[in-house]
C-alpha cells in the first residue's frame, strides 16, 4: 500500500496556536519530518514509536537540501507510512509547502494540507499591531526580503503599495531594506516595527521610524517579522488595554 503525506502548519511558535487538526495529524503519523521553526511541544503529540526527523538542521548545522527532503517524503510514503511534514506557520506561506505538494502530487502520492496560523497576522497581533484597521490601513502587502535567488525585493512596488507592509526574513538585511524603501519613495518617518520571536515567551518588539529601524533593532534574535505602516503606531493605544496571550 502507498502511504500519504499530511502537510501541517504548526503556527508561529506558541504551542497554544497549534490547531486541533495539527494535533490529530501528529497523533496519526508514523513518521514526522519537521523544520526548525516549530514549537518543540508539537513533538509531544507524536505517538510513541513514530520516527521524528529534523530536516531543518542536520549534524553540521546546515539545512537539509529541499530535493533531499522531497525524496525522504516520497520514500516514506511509498513505504506505506503516514508521513506528517510539519512546518512553522502555514505550510504554503514562504515555507516551500507548495513545492513539496507538487513534487508529491507528480509522484502520485496523496497529499493532505492542514493550514496553520501564519505569522503574517499572528506575529503582529502578538505585538499589539493589527495589520488592518478601519481608517488607517485597508490593505496588507506581504513580501519576502530574501528571495530564493538573492534578488533585491521590488522596492518601488512595495513603496507605493499603501496600507501595511509585512516583510518576512528581513532581520539580516534591515539596512538594505530601509535604504531600498526610502530610496524608492517611502517616508523615513513611516512607523516601523520588528517583532522578534513573536508569540514565544521571549518575544521582543522594537518600534521606530523606518529610517532608524536598522539601528534600533540591531542584535534582535530571529525569527523576526518587519511591519511597516501607520498601524504600527496603534500599538501604543492598544497595549494598555489588551492583555496579550504571550
Ligand atoms: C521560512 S519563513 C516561514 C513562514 C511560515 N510558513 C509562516 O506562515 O509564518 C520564516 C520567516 O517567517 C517569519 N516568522 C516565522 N515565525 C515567526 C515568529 N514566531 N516571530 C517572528 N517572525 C516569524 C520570519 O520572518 C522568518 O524569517
Amino acid at each position: 500500500v502507498t502511504g500519504r503525506v499530511i502537510l501541517v502548519g504548526a503556527g508561529p511558535g506558541d504551542p497554544g496556536l497549534l490547531t486541533r487538526r495539527a494535533a490529530e495529524a501528529l497523533a496519526q503519523a508514523d513518521v514526522v519530518l519537521h523544520d526548525q521553526l516549530i514549537p518543540r511541544e508539537a513533538l509531544d503529540l507524536v505517538r510513541a514509536g513514530a520516527e521524528v526527523i529534523d530536516v531543518g538542521k542536520r549534524g553540521g548545522g546546515e539545512q537539509v537540501p529541499q530535493g533531499e527532503t522531497n525524496e525522504l517524503l516520497l520514500r516514506h510514503a511509498r513505504d506505506g507510512r503516514v508521513v506528517v511534514r510539519l512546518k512553522g506557520g502555514d505550510p504554503f506561506v514562504f515555507g516551500r509547502g507548495g513545492e513539496e505538494a507538487i513534487a508529491l502530487a507528480e509522484a502520485g502520492i496523496d497529499v493532505e494540507v492542514v493550514p496553520g496560523v501564519s505569522s503574517i497576522a499572528a506575529v503582529p497581533a502578538s505585538a499589539g499591531i493589527p495589520v488592518t484597521h478601519r481608517g488607517v490601513a485597508d490593505r496588507v502587502t506581504v513580501a519576502t526580503a530574501h528571495a530564493a535567488d538573492d534578488a533585491e525585493p521590488d522596492y518601488a512596488s512595495l513603496a507605493r503599495a499603501g496600507g501595511t507592509l509585512v516583510l518576512f526574513m528581513g532581520l539580516g538585511r534591515l539596512d538594505a531594506l530601509a535604504r531600498g524603501l526610502i530610496g524608492a519613495g517611502l517616508s523615513g518617518s513611516t512607523p516601523a516595527a520588528v517583532v522578534s520571536r513573536g508569540s514565544l515567551p521571549d518575544q521582543a518588539v522594537i518600534t521606530a521610524p523606518l529610517a532608524e529601524l536598522p539601528e534600533c533593532a540591531a542584535g534582535l534574535p530571529g525569527p523576526a517579522l518587519v511591519v511597516l505602516g501607520d498601524v504600527v503606531a496603534l500599538r501604543e493605544r492598544i497595549l494598555p488595554g489588551v492583555l496579550l496571550a504571550s
